[in-house]
């Protein structure tokens, strides 16, 4: 008997103790196990808790915080995508430092500027930029919580010459207060700075040539007015130059009012098909008569089936029009000067003036459609030019939608091509 109790008295503990088990440490364990999984961003098979109501509340409410974190983790990463594609989109160099001086996150095109391989994420400034500017204005404004802005030079490894750029480092306060990061832009202005110094040289060119004629006029009227009793031929030669400056002074303000005229908003150039053949050989025949003068062979060669090209007329005149002043001018005589006109690949036709003159050096050849670059300056006036006639001639290749090449080899001649599409597309700019 009183072992039969012992055996229903264990039985009846054990099945408590299974009972209490389940009911309370199972669940317990279980939720653990979910929390565990939660916290490491693992779904669990299920967050359904067996055994007790309080444990299944808890695992429900498990889940909700579950999916809400990844509803946020999804969130962040698209978020981050988003900002990752801006900066790589961006054509400013841009770098986020931290306090302590060290670089955070680089966009792509900071990394081409500075030619920047390895990721130099966590690196202090210098090692990063080798650039002591750089790491004076970002280190102001870690230190004060100012705005600071800086101008640099850069090597430009790809084409070898210098870039100019302007720094300006923000601050950005940590988020428990205590001290300052920054966001720093790097703005190339290396375009604007050329430009502004075009502008400038222009502006002191323009000067300089209207003021070397008006004072040689001034000087020779004065000589004409104080000395009445002048020889003859002495008046007759002074008249001889005021002649020439004048008609220099006449090309001057003619190619100025062109130039001004091209790079109007509304250029208003008037656009038709033109037939190459006949329109080249008018010219060249007309120019022979012109070069007669100097002995000079003007020759054209079309070629057969050259199509026609749409284009405005007047315009394309002017271009041919300098070419062979140019050549002509440059060119001892006896010589010959070729006016040619062939397809030039699939789209474009190309217009070339060639001549056997004095040629220009390798050093100045690059230059010479800048306006008033002149490879020899004195030879230049001398012959009456004004600088500006091949600046002119690319401008007018451009709004055709085409452009413009020079070869040439000093002491053999010169070869200047203009490109223009067959199609007459249209440049916008
Ligand atoms: N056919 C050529 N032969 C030699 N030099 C040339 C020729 N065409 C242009 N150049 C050089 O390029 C410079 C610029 O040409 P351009 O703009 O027409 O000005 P310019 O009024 O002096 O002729 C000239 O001053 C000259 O040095
Ligand atoms: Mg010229």
């Amino acid at each position: 008997m009183g072992w039969f109790v012992a055996i229903v008295g264990s039985v009846i503990v054990g099945l408590a103790a299974v009972r209490f088990w389940r009911a309370w440490v199972r669940p317990w364990k279980d939720l653990e196990q979910l929390v565990q999984d939660v916290i490491n961003g693992r779904a669990p098979r299920t967050f359904l808790v067996n055994g007790n109501r309080s444990a299944q509340r808890i695992g429900v409410a498990l889940e909700d915080v579950f999916l809400r974190q990844q509803e946020l983790a999804k969130r962040a990463d698209e978020d981050e995508l988003n900002i990752r594609a801006i900066l790589s989109a961006m054509r400013d160099g841009l770098a986020v430092v931290d306090a302590d001086g060290r670089v955070r996150l680089l966009n792509r095109a900071l990394r081409e500027l500075f030619a920047i391989s390895e990721d130099p994420v966590g690196a202090n400034l210098l090692q990063t930029f080798r650039d002591t500017l750089v790491v004076e204005a970002v280190t102001r404004t870690l230190r004060t919580g100012e705005p600071a802005t800086e101008s640099i030079n850069l090597r430009d490894h790809s084409t070898n010459g210098d870039r100019r750029v302007a720094i300006t480092s923000l601050p950005m306060p940590k988020e428990d207060g205590a001290g300052y990061g920054a966001v720093v832009l790097f703005h190339d202005v290396t375009q604007l700075q050329q430009l502004e110094q075009v502008r400038r040289e222009f502006v002191s060119n323009v000067s300089h040539e209207l003021r070397t004629p008006l004072s040689i006029f001034r000087g020779y009227l004065e000589t004409l007015i104080d000395e009445p009793e002048l020889a003859p031929d002495e008046r007759e030669r002074i008249l001889r130059v005021m002649e020439k400056h004048s008609m220099r002074l006449h090309s001057l303000v003619d190619d100025l009012l062109s130039l001004a005229r091209l790079e109007a908003p509304d250029p208003q150039l008037n656009f038709a098909p033109l037939v190459i053949d006949e329109w080249l050989r008018h010219i060249a025949t007309e120019w022979e008569k012109k070069a007669g003068g100097k002995q000079l062979r003007i020759v054209a060669e079309i070629e057969h089936d050259v199509p026609n090209i749409l284009a405005d007329e007047a315009r394309l005149e002017e271009v041919v029009h300098n070419l062979l002043d140019n050549a002509v001018k440059y060119s001892k005589a006896g010589r010959q000067v070729t006016i040619r006109a062939a397809r030039d690949g699939a789209e474009n036709v190309a217009i070339s003036v060639a001549d056997e003159g004095i040629g220009i050096a390798a050093a100045d050849l690059p230059r010479i459609f800048e306006r008033f670059y002149r490879a020899d300056k004195a030879r230049s006036r001398e012959v009456g030019g004004t600088g500006l006639g091949l600046a002119i001639v690319k401008h007018i290749a451009q709004l055709h939608g085409g452009s413009v090449e020079a070869q040439s080899q000093l002491g053999r001649g010169t070869t200047i091509r203009v490109i223009l599409p067959i199609a007459g597309h249209i440049a916008t700019s």
